[in-house]
């Protein structure tokens, strides 16, 4: 036996040594950490069980047979976050740079499959220089292999992928097709083609870090959806994530402990300025409405008219959806209404409900939106809302102008509830520009122009810029001050947490993508 264990012992130490101590020190010279210990922070404390430790490749080209490692590139496996089964991978640059072939994708096959039977949250840590090369077309197969099975999980599983080194090629799509992407700033890259193959083919000049680092995919295309300064922060927001999600779609987000008594929340009387055209931050008004401390906003330097993130109330996971009246005047344009887009569906799909903050103007005009599809790219929005079963209610604290109050959750989409502070404006157009239209001929033939349109301008307002015709309607279920905002939603969340709700029966959907 005794010999039977000290060969087990040395395939196991070989296998942690992963591409050998060299290799590991010059990953942390570039400021990053290796697989293993990357998987030490995110799992909680001996619970990480590995599987397919021993895995070897089994290719000859190139001298490949002459560079084994155990393990083949990938640490793979199941473990615990806040006692919560996840299953994970962990890609070794310091084998091969992390490349993927046969065996490493068949590793991470597995364990998505495991994860898929057992209803619990994959996560992915990826640092890898793409397809390997000497391996050829298995590596291009075991890349779809994994695809596949992203596109089959997906609204079934949350699954989390953090850029932690290079990401080229292929490897850019398997965490495109996840549920969350978190980059971490200065080592982390993702693109489809690098910055030299850009070179040879549009004559551009840029940096890696221009082309696909994390500034550039948090502020420019939105393809991640946290950043942060160093791979320890990266994994925190992995664990903050996962806390509001359920382990899969048929369960319901945890509810942690809640004791509150007093929910009046007087700061919110004065967040809405005296005049319309003046901004304020919604994110204030989300901070008081929510339970202190608990939100957590996602891709928050793109499209920053829209506010998106998750939060708690008394307890309660809840996904948050705001127009941003402080970041051009809270106007939906492409960017904003894919992202709350985008966001509405993966809350709908893991069972978190929404709250929606309204104060909208209206649609971006401009040929730059038209030309881009304004149309397809807002119908997003009403698509997602009107699809989604989820508990949602919305708050209108200010404009609700145009086609962007019935976009944005309206009790004609399927909202449940829609409450309106005293302030709001619900019309389909503001006030100055619907007078200049409705009085074109008064304005033109008065003799004073200027103060004619202004006492249009006013008759209009006094008409529709409030939320009584909206009441009267019954569009709006309630009128309420601000300060009771947090009470009442608490209360409307409870009444609506069995709330059933179903699709007609068809095979899916036809998003205008
Ligand atoms: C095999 C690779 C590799 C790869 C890196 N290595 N990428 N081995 N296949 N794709 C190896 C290197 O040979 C080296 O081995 C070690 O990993 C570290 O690489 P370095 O170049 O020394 O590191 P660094 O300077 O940090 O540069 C990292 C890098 C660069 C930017 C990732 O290695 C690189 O550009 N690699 C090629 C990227 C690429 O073109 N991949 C294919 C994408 S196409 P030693 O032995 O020295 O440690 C693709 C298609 C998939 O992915 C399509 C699916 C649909």
């Amino acid at each position: 036996m005794e010999q039977h264990r000290n060969r087990l012992k040395s395939l196991r130490e070989e296998a942690l040594r992963g591409g050998g101590e060299k290799r590991m020190e010059a990953q942390h010279a570039k400021g990053k950490l290796t697989a293993r210990e990357r998987l030490d922070l995110l799992l909680d404390p001996e619970s990480f069980e590995e599987l397919g430790m021993l895995v070897k490749h089994r290719s000859t080209n190139f001298g490949l047979d002459k560079q084994q490692f155990l393990g083949d590139g990938v640490v793979t496996g199941y473990g615990r976050i806040d006692g919560r089964l996840v299953y994970v991978f962990s890609q070794d640059f310091t084998v091969l740079g992390g490349s993927l072939a046969e065996a490493h994708a068949k590793k991470i096959c597995r364990v998505m499959d495991l994860a898929m039977q057992n209803g619990a949250p994959l996560i992915g840590l990826n640092d890898s220089g793409g397809a390997r090369i000497q391996e050829g077309v298995v590596s291009l197969g075991g890349y779809a292999d994994i695809f596949y099975r992203n596109v089959r999980a997906s609204g079934v599983i949350p699954q989390l992928s953090a850029i932690l080194g290079p990401c080229a090629g292929g490897a850019v799509y398997s965490p495109a097709l996840t549920d969350f992407v978190f980059m971490t700033e200065g080592t982390s890259y993702m693109f489809v083609t690098g910055p030299n193959v850009v070179k040879t083919v549009t004559h551009e000049e840029v940096s890696s870090e221009d082309l696909g680092g994390a500034k550039t995919h948090a502020t420019k295309s939105g393809v991640t959806h946290f950043t942060s300064a160093n791979e320890a922060q990266s994994i925190d927001h992995i664990k903050r994530v996962l806390s509001y999600l359920p382990q899969n779609c048929e369960e319901d987000p945890i509810r942690l402990e809640y004791q509150g008594s007093d929910e009046s929340r007087p700061k919110l009387d004065s967040v809405v300025p005296e005049s319309a055209q003046q901004p304020y931050d919604i994110r204030d008004v989300v901070s008081e409405v929510c339970d202190a401390g608990s939100f957590t906003e996602v891709q928050k330097d793109y499209a920053e008219n829209m506010v998106i993130g998750f939060a708690r109330l008394a307890g309660q996971s809840i996904g948050v959806v705001a127009n941003q009246p402080a970041f051009l005047a809270g106007v939906l344009d492409i960017k904003a209404s894919t992202k709350a887009a985008r966001f509405v569906r993966t809350c709908d799909a893991f069972n978190v409900p929404l709250l929606v903050l309204e104060d909208v103007p209206g649609f971006l005009p401009g040929t730059d939106q038209e030309w881009n599809g304004i149309i397809t790219n807002g119908a997003k929005l009403l698509y997602a809302f009107s699809e989604a079963t989820v508990p949602r209610i919305t708050v209108i604290t200010r404009k609700a102008y145009g086609g962007a109050y019935d976009v944005m959750n309206s009790q004609h989409i399927g909202a449940d509830l829609v409450y309106a502070w005293p302030t709001a404006e619900i019309a389909v157009m503001g006030a100055k520009g619907a007078a200049e239209i409705i009085f074109k001929r008064e304005i033109a033939d008065s003799e004073n122009p200027e103060a004619t349109w202004k006492e249009k301008e006013a008759d209009y307002a006094e008409l529709f810029a409030h939320p009584y015709n909206a009441a009267a309607r019954g569009y709006v279920d309630e009128v309420i001050l601000p300060h009771n905002t947090r009470a009442k939603l608490i209360r409307a969340f409870e009444m609506l947490k069995n709330k059933v709700d179903t699709l007609p029966r068809k095979k899916h959907g036809n998003l205008p993508l």
